[in-house]
């Protein structure tokens, strides 16, 4: 996989949302990595620039993600056209994105949850599968967990590569994965608490403090993308749903309530699905605070490249360790 994508080390960043920006992705890029830029709800004026200034910040590989569930053709255009060269996918068929991609030149990577979606993928012309298990922060496929998940997307599409996504924090983790047969990891959750995340410092904060048992996988932040489960950390408006008997959408308590505003003073709403940016005021901790339940292995917010860095030094050691005579 480090082949296909030139990458140095099996670790990518992976698209955390609008929590990440050229920095970061350069930083994981410029560490070795791969760093992805998550574009799906982006204006396309506003990809080509960002896409620009990661170039200008890393001269090394790093990809564009965009989610399924709407139309991606002008944005992927856009990409295309910044002459990107790793595309992700994420939730639906990527078929006619595929074959648009491989015509620009680009390598194709596409998240899936099961053996049978994985194998439609590979002959859909995917060059790897992202396996993403039910552990993982953020907007969660399938209901499948890593350990058994990715084994058997291994073993069923082989010799296509396998990225392990969900619940991988640090480099045991990377050498667990490789250990189930996966290509690298895929990490989410990890990088939201980097320094170059743009997300709001208690977001961060809250990821670093968090225990592994503090996430919770249910459909609330619904507002702007309905019917996605997803995983979050809990938080006041999960606490008062909870409290209220956790009602439909409709009866829930809060509902239209602006919590939170963006810079420009538009109000984010409860239970909406947009996360806490930098520069929120407001209530910003009753927001999505999407996480996986790898929270619990991170104790610190760090440069990302030291976190590639320190990933790919564990996973080293632990396999050496593993492969020494007893
Ligand atoms: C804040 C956040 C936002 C996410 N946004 C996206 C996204 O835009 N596109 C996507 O394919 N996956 C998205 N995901 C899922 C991640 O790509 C990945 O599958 C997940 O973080 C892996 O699990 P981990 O959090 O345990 O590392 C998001 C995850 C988080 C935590």
């Amino acid at each position: 996989m480090c082949s296909l994508l030139g990458i140095e080390v099996p670790i990518i960043q992976a698209p955390i949302g609008s929590a990440t920006n050229p920095a970061l992705a350069a930083a994981v890029s410029n560490a070795g990595g791969l760093g992805m830029l998550a574009l799906s709800w982006r204006d396309p004026d506003e990809i080509r620039p960002m896409i620009r200034e990661t170039r200008e910040r890393t001269d090394r590989p790093f990809g564009v993600n965009l989610g399924l569930a709407w139309p991606q053709d002008a944005r992927l255009a856009v990409c295309l056209e910044e002459d990107v060269r790793i595309v992700s996918f994420f939730w639906g068929p990527p078929d006619r994105y595929t074959d648009a991609a491989h015509a620009a030149g680009a390598t194709v990577l596409h998240t899936i949850a099961s053996v049978a979606e994985a194998k439609r993928a590979v002959d859909a012309g995917v060059d790897a599968v992202v396996a993403q298990g039910w552990e993982a922060g953020g907007h969660i496929w399938g209901t499948v967990a890593t350990l058994p998940l990715v084994p058997a997307v291994v073993d069923a599409v082989s010799p296509t590569p396998t990225v392990a996504a969900g619940g991988f924090a640090d480099g045991r983790g990377l050498a667990a994965a490789l250990a189930l047969g996966a290509a690298g990891v895929w990490m989410g959750t990890r990088f939201l608490a980097s320094r170059e995340a743009a997300v709001h410092d208690l977001y961060k904060h809250r990821v670093r403090q968090a225990a592994e048992t503090d996430t919770l996988y249910s459909h609330l932040f619904d507002l702007g993308w309905p019917d996605a489960p997803h995983r979050t950390l809990r938080n006041s408006t999960v606490e008062r749903w909870e409290a209220a008997g956790r009602p439909e959408p409709g009866g829930r308590p809060g509902e239209g309530e602006a919590v939170a505003h963006f810079a420009d003073g538009g109000a984010v709403e409860r239970y909406s699905d947009v996360i806490p940016l930098p520069e929120m005021t407001g209530a910003v901790e009753a927001l999505a605070l999407y996480a996986g339940q790898s929270v619990g292995l991170i104790s610190e917010i760090q440069p990302a490249g030291d976190i590639v860095a320190e990933v790919a030094n564990e996973a080293r050691s632990v396999l050496e360790r593993l492969a020494r005579p007893r």
